[in-house]
């Protein structure tokens, strides 16, 4: 039997509870999904800065009535030190998933990004920690690899931050640890790769290429790819970033705590074969797209490459990513198609 596979049976037979913040977000309404699916109780908090009522209202379909009461939230902001404390109270395990993505985002508005991300997180740190919680699992980031040139991406070495977003991520991971050290707190941090799945949002800015690019095709509107093409991704489907992070929550494994870990598959998609690939799917889903992508400049503040090494979080925590690349695109295109035709 899997670890994932055992520890949802431990949580089916001794329900906790836990807060999941940023819950009416992608990643965040997954988790909530996840775990009420798994009778456990979740109190959620949001300021829907990016998040959506609909995300919620989704959920709450996709569960009985007796699991979503088991759902209370909070609608707050975690640049709030006081909805911090009330959202932390009674908790067994946080998530911590909260914060302004977007690598563009983060250029055109640093200061809003690093109020969230860091004074935000700081304040979930301190919060938690004050409610002596059993652990504290957040979301870090890939672009913590900045500008180091090695591939796969190992957790140990790291290169320079190459956007305020990154900058707030290590940050993350530097509080975290100084928090181990000094307060004997425990934390995880999930570097993930490029997440896509059900309810990432596909409007607005800053959109991720999954949920935009699938938009455009669904609309018939043009795909624009920023450079040339082979800059390539971990992509990574939701439901192994969901394993990850109850993986995380629940370690038993006093030597997977305070470290961080990257959550990914271990492979590599150029932004051509992603093209290919969502195309590919949506006509398996009834939607045709004869254009050819446009080309532009590169974007600012990303980086060439990425691909994980996953073998940390296999070995310590026991993530065993169960979605391949075209498995995910496959789920996700027939979700955006129901939605969006
Ligand atoms: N999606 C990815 O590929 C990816 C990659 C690396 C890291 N991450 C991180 O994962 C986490 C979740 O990302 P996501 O993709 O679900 O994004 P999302 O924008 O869908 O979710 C973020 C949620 O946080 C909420 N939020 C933002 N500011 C808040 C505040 N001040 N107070 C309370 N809630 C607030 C938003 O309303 C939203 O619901 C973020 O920390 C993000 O940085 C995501």
């Amino acid at each position: 039997m899997t670890q994932y596979k055992k520890t949802q049976q431990d949580l089916i037979a001794a329900p906790k509870t836990w807060l999941v913040t940023g819950v009416a977000g992608f990643i965040g309404s997954n988790l909530l999904e996840t775990l009420l699916k798994l009778n456990q109780t979740v109190v959620g908090l949001d300021n829907f800065a990016t998040g959506y009522q609909k995300n919620l209202d989704e959920v709450q379909g996709l569960v009985s009535s007796e699991q979503w009461q088991r759902f209370s939230f909070i609608e707050g902001d975690i640049r709030s030190f006081a909805d911090c404390q009330k959202a932390c109270s009674g908790i067994d395990y946080v998530l911590h998933q909260a914060a302004l993505g977007s690598v563009p985002r983060s250029l055109a508005d640093p200061i809003t990004t690093n109020d969230v991300n860091i004074s935000g997180f700081l304040n979930m740190l301190t919060a938690a920690r004050d409610a002596e919680v059993k652990s504290f699992t957040y979301a870090a980031s890939s672009s913590t690899y900045g500008d180091h040139p090695g591939l796969p991406k190992v957790e140990y070495k790291i290169g320079k931050p190459l956007s305020p977003y990154a900058v707030t991520k290590y940050v993350n991971e530097l509080y975290a640890d100084v928090f181990a050290r000094s307060y004997g707190f425990k934390s995880v941090g999930l570097r993930y790769f490029n997440v896509f799945g059900r309810r990432q949002d596909p409007d607005g800015a800053y959109a991720a290429v999954i949920p935009k690019w699938t938009a455009a095709m669904i609309k018939n509107d043009t795909v624009f790819i920023n450079g040339d093409g082979d800059t390539s991704r971990d992509f990574c489907y939701i439901e192994n970033t969901v394993q990850a992070n109850i993986l995380a929550a629940t370690t038993q494994n006093s030597e997977a705590i305070n470290q961080v870990y990257n959550v990914a598959i271990g492979d590599r998609t150029t932004l051509n074969e992603l093209f290919n690939a969502i195309k590919s799917a949506l006509a398996d889903n009834g939607v045709t797209y004869e254009q050819e992508p446009t080309y532009r400049d590169f974007r600012p503040g990303d980086v060439r490459h990425s691909q994980a090494d996953v073998s940390k979080a296999n070995s310590l925590l026991g993530y065993e990513p169960k979605f391949n690349i075209s498995q995910g695109i496959d789920e996700a295109m027939a979700w955006y198609v129901r939605k969006l035709k």
